[in-house]
This record gives C-alpha cells, sequence and structure tokens, in this order.
C-alpha cells in the first residue's frame, strides 16, 4: 500500500517536495497546506493536490473559498488522513508543528532551517540513511549540508579519516525573494565557525570540519571552497578522487574549460537546459579542473542548488522513517528514476 504523505508549508520547498513525492509509486500526496489564499494555491489546485490549511481557525480555512480556493479543512485534517508528515513551514514554527505532529501520533520529517536539537535525529541520504530506518521523525539537513555530505561522505569512506575547512559562498536571497540583501556588498556572517560545516556532524560525526561563510549578490546558486587533509596513506590522486565522485549518486563533475560551464550562471543555464521544472539542479556541481590533490591536501569547488538539492533526499527519508527500504543506494536510484520520468527527462 502507498504510503501518505502530507507537505505542511506549500512553498519554495513544499511545492518541490511535492512534485517528488507525487512522483513515487509508492507514495501518494494526501494534502498540502497554505497559510492563507495567497499565489501557490493556484499551482496546488491546477496539480490536483488537495488543499488544506496550514492553522484549524475556521475563519482561516474560510478564507480560502473567499479568494476562490476549495479548502479541504485544516491541518488537524489534513494529518488525520497521513501516514507521514514533511514540514516545509519556514523553520520558525518547529517547535509547535512537532508537537502537533506527536500528539497526532503521525511521523515527521523538517527542514533544515530548524535545529538538529529539535528532532535529536538528522538525515542525509548518504551519510545515515540507516540511522534513520523506523523513527519517529528526522530533519533533513540544509542544503550546504546535503552539498558537503554528497562529496565528503564518500572521500571520508575511502580514507577512514579526514579534516576539512571550507568557505561558503553564499547566495544572499532566493530567486523568489524581494526582501533580502546584499546587493552590492560582500558581507562576512560573523559567527565562527559559521554553523554549515559542523552541522556535516549532525549526520556524519566522524569528519572533523569547520567552515566559514560570505553572502555574496546572487540568487541563483551557493559554492563552497573546500580544503580537505587526508590521512597519511590515503593511496588517492587527483584522478582517482574524481572516479570516486563521477560514480556517486546525485554528484556531477564536469571540466568548466571543456564544456566553458566556468560558473554558477552558466551550471545553471545547464540545469534549465536538463528539463526539471524551476530549473532545478537535484545534483552537486563539482568543477573537474577545480579539484586538485597536492600531497594529502585535497582542494576543490562544487556548486549548490540551494531550492533543490534536499527535494531527492526527503523522498529517501519517507522510505527510510516508513521502514521500506533498508539500502540507501536502492532508495537513491528508484527517487531518481521516478523524478526523471515525471518530468520526461
Ligand atoms: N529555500 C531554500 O533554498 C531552502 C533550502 C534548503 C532548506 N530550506 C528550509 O526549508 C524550510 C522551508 O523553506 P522555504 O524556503 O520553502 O520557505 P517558504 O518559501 O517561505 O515557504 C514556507 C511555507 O510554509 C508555510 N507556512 C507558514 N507558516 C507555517 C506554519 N506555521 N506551519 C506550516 N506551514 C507554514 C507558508 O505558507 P504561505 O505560502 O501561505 O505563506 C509557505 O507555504 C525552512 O526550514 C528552510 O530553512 C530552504
Amino acid at each position: 500500500m502507498a504510503i501518505k504523505v502530507a507537505i505542511n508549508g506549500y512553498g519554495t520547498i513544499g511545492k518541490r517536495v511535492a512534485d517528488a513525492v507525487d512522483a513515487q509509486d509508492d507514495m501518494e500526496l494526501v494534502g498540502v497546506t497554505k497559510t492563507s489564499p495567497s499565489f501557490g494555491c493556484e499551482l496546488a489546485q491546477r496539480k490536483g493536490f488537495p488543499l488544506f490549511c496550514t492553522s484549524d481557525s475556521a475563519a482561516s480555512i474560510a478564507a480560502f473559498a473567499t479568494g476562490g480556493f476549495e479548502c479541504h479543512g485544516g491541518i488537524s485534517d489534513l494529518l488525520a488522513l497521513a501516514d507521514i508528515v514533511i514540514d516545509c513551514s519556514p523553520g520558525i514554527t518547529g517547535d509547535e508543528n512537532i508537537a502537533r505532529y506527536r500528539g497526532a501520533g503521525k511521523k515527521f520529517i523538517f527542514q533544515g532551517g530548524e535545529k538538529h536539537a529539535l528532532t535529536g535525529q538528522s538525515f542525509s541520504s548518504s551519510a545515515n540513511y540507516s540511522e534513520n530506518l523506523g523513527v519517529a521523525g528526522t530533519r533533513v539537513v540544509s542544503c550546504n549540508t546535503t552539498g558537503l555530505s554528497r562529496t565528503l561522505v564518500p572521500l571520508y569512506e575511502a580514507c577512514g579519516s579526514l579534516k576539512v575547512e571550507c568557505t561558503m559562498i553564499r547566495r544572499a536571497a532566493d530567486p523568489g525573494d524581494s526582501t533580502k540583501g546584499p546587493i552590492n556588498a560582500i558581507k562576512p556572517v560573523l559567527e565562527v565557525p559559521s554553523h554549515h560545516g559542523p552541522d556535516v556532524m549532525t549526520v556524519k560525526p566522524e569528519i572533523e570540519i569547520n567552515s566559514l561563510a560570505v553572502a555574496v549578490p546572487t540568487t541563483i546558486m551557493h559554492v563552497h571552497s573546500i580544503i580537505a587533509d587526508l590521512p597519511e596513506g590515503h593511496g588517492m590522486s587527483t584522478d582517482s578522487v574524481l572516479e570516486m565522485w563521477k560514480a556517486t549518486p546525485r554528484v556531477i563533475v564536469m571540466s568548466g574549460v571543456e564544456n566553458r560551464i566556468t560558473s554558477t550562471a552558466e551550471v545553471m543555464e545547464m540545469a534549465r537546459d536538463i528539463g526539471r521544472k524551476w530549473g532545478d539542479l537535484h545534483e552537486i556541481f563539482v568543477w573537474e579542473d577545480g579539484v586538485s590533490l597536492l600531497g594529502d591536501r585535497l582542494y576543490y569547488f562544487q556548486a549548490i542548488h540551494q531550492e533543490s538539492d534536499v527535494i531527492p533526499e526527503n523522498v529517501d527519508a519517507i522510505r527510510a522513517l516508513m521502514g521500506v527500504e533498508s539500502d540507501w543506494r536502492a532508495s537513491v536510484a528508484k527517487t531518481d528514476a521516478a523524478i526523471k520520468a515525471y518530468y520526461g527527462i
């Protein structure tokens, strides 16, 4: 029987997770929520996703009809239909929402805007899928932590230990966000280390990692500049690291110079060519010519499409929590094949 999935919050992440869940033959999307009848309701209705309200207030539910949308009820009505809820709220309502999910006896998955402490469990498909098998709730780590895990976990597994320093060059705002800056400055995050690197240790505590972050005036991707110290006698070369990542799910390795993809602008143009909705790129992009292993020290750059790398991870997290697939690679293959078929690519 298909796993019944509710999505609480149909914004940037929620609408993408909704499509990814709708694509899976072992899952059924039972509904999505909005706070009020704003843009996004029309998309849900067009896709045939039942629309619910984030609250149970009768006035809030009634407001949807005034806005011309059919609302099927409040969050409690939606939870009653679901086996599991994916919380895609803005990352500030976690305490209230987790109490609601626990009260309804439903499994739950939060996003990286919430702290690890909220759930006491975090998730990254390649790093700790098996630790999440059958648990009541988890948090899919942020876009940056997901990106770091994708390339560092296989490296750690090949070498046995790893010490990492990285600088996160962060986009200032989501493409759909008109409220954030900077627009003419480079803004260091005055929290050292930044939370990004250490967050990797919530899914792979064996990797020693610290990070710095700077926000720059772009909206399309983050770039990570990474230095990883491999243990003595690691036996790796630049070529073997590249081969390893080429064989890693959800990592794309391409020569920037040969392909004329030398910046995030061209990476995003390539992503739009691929044909996933919204021009998304679920994979982490590694510039082949930006990778160099000098002695025991590995240098590389990677680019992260912030709104979309976590999307297939949410689907894998559903399978882990529901205990229907124990092998992370099998879940990843199933998730990705279904998404590709859904978009006809
Ligand atoms: N955006 C990214 O690039 C990105 C990447 C990775 C992880 N994340 C994380 O994903 C989460 C969602 O971020 P987002 O960018 O998708 O936010 P968003 O675009 O602002 O969407 C948030 C959605 O949650 C709804 N909402 C508001 N209050 C709610 C509540 N109390 N309960 C449930 N839903 C509520 C909003 O409803 P209305 O539409 O009616 O306002 C909206 O649909 C955050 O934890 C964020 O840190 C974001």
